[in-house]
């Protein structure tokens, strides 16, 4: 019996690419249920570009600057998903808002991930917004992309302590390590059929790994 096709996943990114260089670590695993196939960027300059080369993965840049509206930017690149035959998109670290069309052409087959413990925090500067809001846990999210920002349904997150003493950078560095290990679990997730979207609602099979997802 021929094996079933793995899921095929592009990656977006606008910077250094350190959950999208997870994402292909955790992809080498044969069992593994994604393959990724391609890496696209909103910048040229993103770093994350060379890193995915050196992986072997196709990696290309559309500048968002050379486009007059987002609507243009958002067709070029749903043009190039659909070239490459790509059956999910993670964004990952990709600050750029999609027009509504571009997310209904992708409902339930685009993750994002994000950090802070949605719905707290959208946007941006979420390690400022959480020091300022006094909370003493904080995290990661990976969710499914809606057309409002930061707002999709939630696959699973991953939560930290905040201690004495911690400012943004502090944070950052303790969300991050969390960030590289719950988006390849959640991935795989996906990947597999073990939790997808039902009705705007994140359904997970029984047999997901509670443990994977949720940590202290
Ligand atoms: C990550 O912390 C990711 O959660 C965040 O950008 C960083 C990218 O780091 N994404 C957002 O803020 C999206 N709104 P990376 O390039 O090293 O993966």
């Amino acid at each position: 019996m021929a094996t079933p096709r793995k899921t095929r996943v592009a990656v977006l990114i606008s910077g250094r690419g350190s959950n999208m260089v997870a994402l292909i670590e955790a992809a080498k695993d044969p069992t593994y249920p994604a393959e990724i196939v391609l890496v696209l960027s909103n910048r040229p300059d993103a770093a994350g570009l060379a890193r995915a080369a050196e992986a072997g993965i196709p990696a290309r840049a559309i500048d968002h600057t050379t486009f007059t509206d987002r609507a243009s930017f958002d067709s070029v690149l749903d043009a190039e998903l659909r070239a490459a035959d790509i059956d999910l998109v993670c964004l990952a670290g990709f600050m750029r808002i999609f027009t509504p069309s571009f997310v209904a052409g992708w409902a339930g087959r685009m993750l994002n991930i994000h950090p802070s413990l949605l719905p707290l925090f959208k946007g941006t500067r979420t390690h400022k917004q959480a020091l300022d809001a006094g909370v003493r846990l904080h995290g990661c999210t990976v969710h499914f992309v809606v057309p409002e920002l930061d707002a999709g349904p939630i696959v699973a997150q991953a939560a930290i302590p905040v201690r004495q003493g911690d400012d943004p950078d502090s944070l950052a560095d303790r969300v991050i390590v969390q960030e590289r290990r719950l988006y390849p679990a959640v991935l795989a997730l996906v990947a597999s059929g073990r939790a997808r979207l039902e009705d705007g609602r994140v359904v997970i099979a029984e047999s997901a790994p509670d443990g994977a997802l949720l940590s202290l």
